[in-house]
């Protein structure tokens, strides 16, 4: 009895860890790509371009196949959050692209908005 019992806390355990995951994940996911259109035009075409292509030497071609935007929401809203820079890299991406004033839901609204405008695969 006592077994079984245990046997049912682990399995509560482990489902109520499930659950945290997935809603974990849903803090990076769940952007809204038409609201991120604007975020992306007031702070970070300067840099990335209309087309995604970058505009200035270091920045990513979001367009390139299997390039930066085949990484997962979660790394992305980290990296665009806090600020990024790849080992090698001489410019680094600001956080939150220089304005502070982005939310975290504008943040998940601009990765949205840059899978569904540039992503290739
Ligand atoms: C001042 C220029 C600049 C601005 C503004 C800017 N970025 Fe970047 N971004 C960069 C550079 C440079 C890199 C590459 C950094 C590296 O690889 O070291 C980068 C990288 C990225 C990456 C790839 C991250 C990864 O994990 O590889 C994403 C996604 C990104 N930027 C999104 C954005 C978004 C969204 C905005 C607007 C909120 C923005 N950037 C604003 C310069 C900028």
């Amino acid at each position: 009895m006592d077994i079984l019992r245990a046997g049912l806390a682990a399995a509560v355990g482990l489902a109520g860890l499930l659950a945290a995951s997935i809603s974990l994940a849903g803090e990076a996911s769940g952007g809204d790509a038409e609201k991120g259109e604007s975020v992306y035009g007031s702070t970070c075409v300067a840099c990335h371009g209309a087309k995604g292509k970058g505009t200035i030497p270091g920045v990513p071609d979001f367009t390139k196949k299997k390039g930066v935007l085949t990484k997962s929401d979660q790394e992305l809203f980290d990296n665009i959050k806090n600020g990024f820079q790849s080992p090698g890299s001489f410019m680094a991406m600001p956080s939150l692209g220089g304005n502070p004033d982005l939310t975290d839901q504008d943040v998940r609204n601009v990765i949205a908005y840059i899978r569904q405008k540039f992503a290739k695969d």
